[in-house]
């Protein structure tokens, strides 16, 4: 029986809106709109006490521009190397983007319920997800990698627009070639070097066997890959219990104290951002909410 570590408490003092100095000590471009950045906690104590579980996430501080919440993308093994993978988007993130190495960031977290390990103990495991959904579960594959007698067979399912906007493209060829883990990817559009799927990446489920009863899936994307996702596992049996959605909604605390995460009756940043698809069905079931 897997006991999961209790979710670890935010790492913000005893006021979880004051932001920690966090530096950056890497930056690793992915493709022409992400970075990853890898943060150090300015102050010693602070860096050693730092814990978070697979599929948290940190609200990432720019003085005089904003916060964003940014998943943690790094191994949860190693929770000192806090590595955040930033898509340019608005305002934050475009700070992020022009910050060099060693410029200091405020970092508030972590929060947010992760991925379910506790749920995954003797079954197959398979991740589904596009773009930069694929940063959210990173954690995820090393956490399964870390501890790979504790499930059967594990399989990453990613989908992106271009061979060029892969991320951790290096990685991804690794875990294609390690036996422990089944990697497919899947493009858009192919260029004239890309010899493997073409098409949505709900189209790889065609390539894989799902047991049904026995499997546990976790998708992240954008929000029409999470529905077409899960549905399509529910579509092949998969039990609604087992199935798993990470939601992004705006942020402003974190904490679920400013609502501004509502869905439905539930909070994304303190009772998701990973939901089970059965504790939200009815609400997802809705195009708005
Ligand atoms: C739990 C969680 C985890 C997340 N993890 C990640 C992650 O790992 N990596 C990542 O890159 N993102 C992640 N996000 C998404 C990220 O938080 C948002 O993209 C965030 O809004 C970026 O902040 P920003 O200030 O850069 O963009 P914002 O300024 O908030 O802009 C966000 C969007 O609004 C649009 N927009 C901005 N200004 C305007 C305007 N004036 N008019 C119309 N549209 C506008 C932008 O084009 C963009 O699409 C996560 C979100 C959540 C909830
Ligand atoms: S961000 Fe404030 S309640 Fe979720």
């Amino acid at each position: 029986m897997i006991t999961p570590a209790a979710r670890p408490e935010p790492h913000c003092g005893h006021d979880t809106w004051y932001p920690l100095a966090a530096r950056i000590t890497n930056v690793v471009q992915e493709n022409f709109n992400t970075r990853t950045i890898t943060l150090e906690m300015v102050d010693q104590a602070q860096r050693n006490d730092y814990q978070w579980r697979p599929g948290q996430f940190n609200m990432l501080y720019v003085p005089s521009v904003g916060e964003a919440a940014i998943s943690i993308s790094s191994d949860s093994d190693k929770p000192q190397v806090l590595e955040h993978t930033i898509r340019t988007v608005g305002s934050v993130t475009r700070a992020i983007e022009h910050m060099p190495v060693g410029s200091v960031v405020g970092l508030r977290g972590p929060f947010g319920e992760g991925w379910p390990i506790e749920a995954i103990e003797g079954k197959d495991v398979v991740m589904m997800c596009g773009g930069i959904g694929l940063a959210p579960l990173r954690p995820m594959v090393y956490w399964l990698l870390n501890h790979r007698e504790m499930c059967r067979r594990v399989v990453l399912l990613y989908g992106c627009r271009t061979p060029e906007d892969r991320l951790y493209a290096d990685e991804l060829e690794q875990w294609h070639e390690d036996p422990r883990i089944d990697v497919l990817v899947t493009v858009d559009n192919a260029t004239s070097q890309w010899v493997g799927p073409v098409g949505v990446v709900t189209n790889l489920l065609r390539r894989i066997k799902v047991s049904a009863r026995e499997t546990v899936v976790m998708v992240c994307g954008p929000r029409i890959l999470n529905r077409v996702g899960a549905w399509s596992f529910l579509q092949l049996h998969v039990p609604p219990e087992q199935v798993y959605v990470s939601l992004e909604r705006n942020m402003n605390c974190g904490f679920g104290r400013c609502g501004h995460c509502q869905y439905g009756p539930k909070f994304v940043c303190r009772d998701g951002p990973v939901f089970r698809y059965s504790d939200i069905h009815d609400i997802f079931a809705k195009e708005e909410v």
